[in-house]
């Protein structure tokens, strides 16, 4: 009997022993849990259903128990495209826009998000971006949402980011100079001023349709303004014509009157050069034969006035001197006869 009993207990003990050890590589496996790298993650008591969110997880593998499990946020970024939105614009036009957004969670402040919206919060962004965008359009015209569209999707940029993101900034900002310009200090900032908890990372402005009619009215509207504009400088090219005209006539009256003066000038000098040379050749005739007459010694008035009256004779053109030797000197008119 007492060997039985022994038995008994040895059997209990290993069965026991067997089912520990099965429960530990059964729990231990099931106490771990995994956060994906492009999650957060809170971690969630599987049989009572409650959400600690005192710590926030990233991407990694943790020891949380058999009775955890992880409830899972993207920590990745977010695409949201606003199709086709009707809007109005300032002239009372409806038009529609398209814009782009991409945002991700703060994992700061995902605890308020998920206080506020659990995860349904991806239809409530949407909304609040489209509400948005309707509330930033109207201060433009149809005409300005064409010709300034850098300003418009910085309107729109601005009022889609202030709506999903608030107006606080980002902790630790004004240590590294990150802060949004005109944010609200953290410190000071209350969690209805955090938006929807959020960082939008980006938007851009898609495709502005408006309505045929309108754009037609609008193409109208610019070709009359540039046939104005056209007529404009039709009249003013007909002004620069005629005072071009005017100038050319003036121009040529300038030459007129310089090249006159520049005739006048040329003949003056003429003149007086030709005044000059005969000066100049007098003068040196005069001291030419003052020398001859020392030089050969010819002192005779008589003799001097025949040189002077035979070199007279043999410049001019139409007589033609030979010397010979019976009559000494012979002479005959008539040009060209040799
Ligand atoms: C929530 O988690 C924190 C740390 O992870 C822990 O200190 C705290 O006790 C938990 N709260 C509850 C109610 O389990
Ligand atoms: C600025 O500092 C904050 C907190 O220290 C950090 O989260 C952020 O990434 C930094 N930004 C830049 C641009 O360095
Ligand atoms: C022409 O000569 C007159 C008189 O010498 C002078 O007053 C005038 O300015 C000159 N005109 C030009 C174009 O040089
Ligand atoms: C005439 O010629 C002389 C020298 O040959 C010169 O000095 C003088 O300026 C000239 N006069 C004129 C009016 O050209």
């Amino acid at each position: 009997m007492g060997s039985e009993k022994c038995g008994f207990a040895v059997k209990a003990l290993i069965v026991g022993g067997i089912i520990g050890a099965l429960l530990i590589v059964i729990l231990i496996p099931m106490s771990f849990s995994a956060v994906e790298y492009h999650q957060f993650g809170f971690v969630r008591q599987k049989s009572t259903g409650t959400v600690n969110t005192t710590k926030v997880y990233s991407g990694g593998k943790y020891f949380i128990g058999p009775d955890y499990e992880f409830k899972v946020f993207k920590a990745d970024t977010q695409f949201i495209t606003l199709d086709n939105v009707a809007v109005f614009t300032s002239d009372k036009l409806e038009v529609s826009i398209t814009v782009f957004i991409q945002y991700s969670l703060r994992k700061d402040e995902l605890p308020l998000l998920h206080k506020q919206f659990d995860l349904y919060y991806e239809e409530i962004v949407k909304n609040s971006a489209i509400d948005a965008l309707k509330g930033a359009v109207p201060v433009y015209s149809t005409r300005q949402l064409i010709l300034n569209r850098v300003q418009v999707q910085e309107t729109i940029n601005k009022a889609i980011s202030e709506r999903l993101g608030g107006i606080c900034c980002r902790p630790g900002c004004p240590y590294n100079g990150s802060c949004e310009s005109g944010c609200t200090p953290y410190e000071r900032c209350a969690d209805n001023q955090k938006g929807l908890f959020l960082d939008v990372k980006g938007t851009q402005l898609g495709k502005v349709v408006i309505p045929d009619d309108v754009e037609n009215r609008f193409l109208r509207a610019l070709i009359l303004q540039e046939e104005s504009a056209r007529e404009e400088l039709y009249q003013e090219a007909q002004v620069v014509r005629k005072e071009t005209e005017k100038i050319v006539a003036q121009i040529r009256n300038d030459a007129q009157e310089i090249k006159q003066n520049a005739t006048v000038l040329s003949e003056y000098i003429g003149t007086i050069s030709k005044a000059n040379y005969t000066a100049t050749i007098e003068s040196a005739r005069a001291v030419g034969l003052k020398r001859l007459f020392s030089d050969l010694s010819i002192t005779d008035q008589k003799y001097k006035s025949s040189f002077d009256y035979l070199r007279t004779l043999k410049d001019l053109s139409n007589i033609y001197l030979t010397v010979d030797f019976q009559q000494r000197i012979a002479g005959s008119f008539g040009s060209g006869s040799k």
